[in-house]
């Protein structure tokens, strides 16, 4: 396995093909042969029909020219059948975009297979991102064009999985998105590219905030379970084989900004956090808040706060400190001399943008390949969790090339899960300085 080393500019760059819009979509790639008319119909398959599953199908649905849904897989049948309505629903007067014959509604954990084996041009990766390092590599070796959720992993053995299948995508000239749809919006293209351009100076600080009241509450309960697997299954944003806890989950996106500024990943972390509000045993093993210093190898440091507690400061955002002047990339650069500036453009949906582009790189055959940035920005996540699960400083190089997987290893609603909860219901928690991550 290659190690892949945090705060290496020229590498980070050279393997982060980052898609920024559609007019700057890449270099021509003669050797792509997927489409040999920008007319064919793009097949689409879907793996994990929730909420951002159907959303991310419905929105590669509405992309220009002929585009089909034809095949779907889910862990469960009910949410299978749901997802299909729900594009349906959401298509509207296209809603004949979606043809799925019953027998291309797949479900269970082996779904994914026969999902990517049809033959489908672009298969939406959507389930938790625990599965996301398998689904993805499997996808790959069949050579399908594919859009993957971020994160892309929930461990470092899963963000690795992900670094080498992508050497295969590249050779294999697929085009890969990843749902980091801020590299697709405007207002952070606009910032970027004056940051870029030196407008602040040279960036001492950052700092990126997903500070909300939380998201679902667990859908399922306990008593109502067939058992552990299922409640998992359903429950997954509080497991972390399934999430990698929110500072993953979520808190990934304003990372994600802080690396794209920095055009690298910083090379170690320390923190702190714990679970003060969600306590209760229904809420499984994560925390509520992750407080993280990220260190970038020139010294400069990423503040990094996510806390899911109701009632408190909220904040989902990023700033960006530098020697001439402030910055909120979403939009607005503020040079100490010289004229503001403010994105007064118009702002397209983003996560439509991202199919757009995606679907322009298959059909005109253009680079196009964000899986490098999405599996850095994923372990610059992880990194954060192991220091705040650890309360130790953590090394990007020594976290990152770790073979402590969260992963279980066998794949059924009749196995159990890799965490099990205690007597009582609870789970065990991580205690900052006792418990080894690495
Ligand atoms: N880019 C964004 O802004 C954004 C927004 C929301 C969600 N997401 C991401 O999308 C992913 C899914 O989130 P969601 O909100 O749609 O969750 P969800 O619970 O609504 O949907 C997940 C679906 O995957 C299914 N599933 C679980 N394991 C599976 C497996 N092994 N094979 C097939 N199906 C499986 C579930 O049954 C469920 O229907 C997450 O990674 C999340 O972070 C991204």
């Amino acid at each position: 396995m290659d190690q892949v080393s945090g705060g290496n500019r020229r590498e980070f760059l050279k393997s982060s093909t980052v898609a920024i819009g559609a007019g700057a979509l890449g270099a021509l790639n003669l050797n792509s042969a997927v489409f040999a008319s920008g007319n064919d119909t793009i097949k689409v398959g879907l793996v994990g029909a929730g909420g951002r599953g159907t959303g991310a199908a419905t929105q590669a649905l509405s992309t220009n020219g002929s585009v089909k849904l034809t095949a779907i897989a889910d862990a469960f049948q009910d949410s299978a059948e749901n997802g299909l309505k729900s594009i349906k629903g959401n298509l509207k007067e296209k809603a004949d975009r979606v043809d799925v014959a019953p027998e291309r509604i797949f479900t269970g954990f082996d779904a994914y297979q026969k999902v990517i084996d049809t033959d489908i041009d672009l298969v939406i990766l959507a389930t938790p991102p625990g599965f996301r390092p398998i689904h993805f590599e499997y996808a790959v070796k069949a050579g399908k064009n594919i859009f993957m959720e971020k994160p892309v992993a929930v461990d470092a053995p899963g963000v690795r999985q992900v670094l080498e299948a992508n050497k295969i995508a590249k050779e294999k000239k697929l085009k890969v998105g990843v749902g980091l749809q801020r590299h697709h919006q405007a207002p952070y293209l606009e910032a970027m590219q004056r940051i870029k351009d030196g407008a602040i100076g040279d960036i001492v600080a950052l700092r990126v905030y997903w500070n909300g009241g939380g998201v679902w509450e667990p859908r399922l309960k306990r008593s109502d379970a067939k058992n552990e697997m299922e409640y998992q299954m359903r429950n997954w944003y509080y497991y972390n084989w399934l999430c990698g806890d929110h500072i993953c989950e979520q808190h990934i996106h304003n990372l994600d900004i802080g690396n794209w500024v920095k055009g690298k990943t910083p090379i170690k972390a320390n923190g702190m956090g714990g679970r003060q509000v969600r306590v209760d045993k229904r809420y499984g093993e994560i925390y509520d808040h992750h407080y993280v210093e990220y260190e970038y190898d020139d010294g400069s440091r990423m503040y990094s706060q996510c806390r899911h507690q109701g009632g408190c400061w909220n904040s989902v955002s990023e700033f960006v400190h530098g020697t001439k002047g402030t910055a909120d990339p979403h939009g607005h650069v503020m040079p100490i001399s010289g004229d503001a500036y403010h994105f007064s453009g118009n702002s397209k949906d983003p996560y439509q943008v991202e199919h757009d582009d995606l679907a322009a790189a298959i059909r005109k055959g253009l680079e196009y390949n964000e899986a490098d940035n999405g599996a850095h920005s994923t372990m610059t996540a992880v990194l954060g969790r192991l220091a705040t699960y650890s309360g130790k400083e953590v090394k990007w190089d020594v976290a990152l090339n770790s073979n402590v997987s969260l992963m279980p290893n066998v794949f059924s609603f009749d196995a159990n899960p890799p965490v099990m909860p205690n007597p009582d219901g609870t789970y065990p928690i991580a205690t900052p300085g006792l418990t080894k991550v690495l």
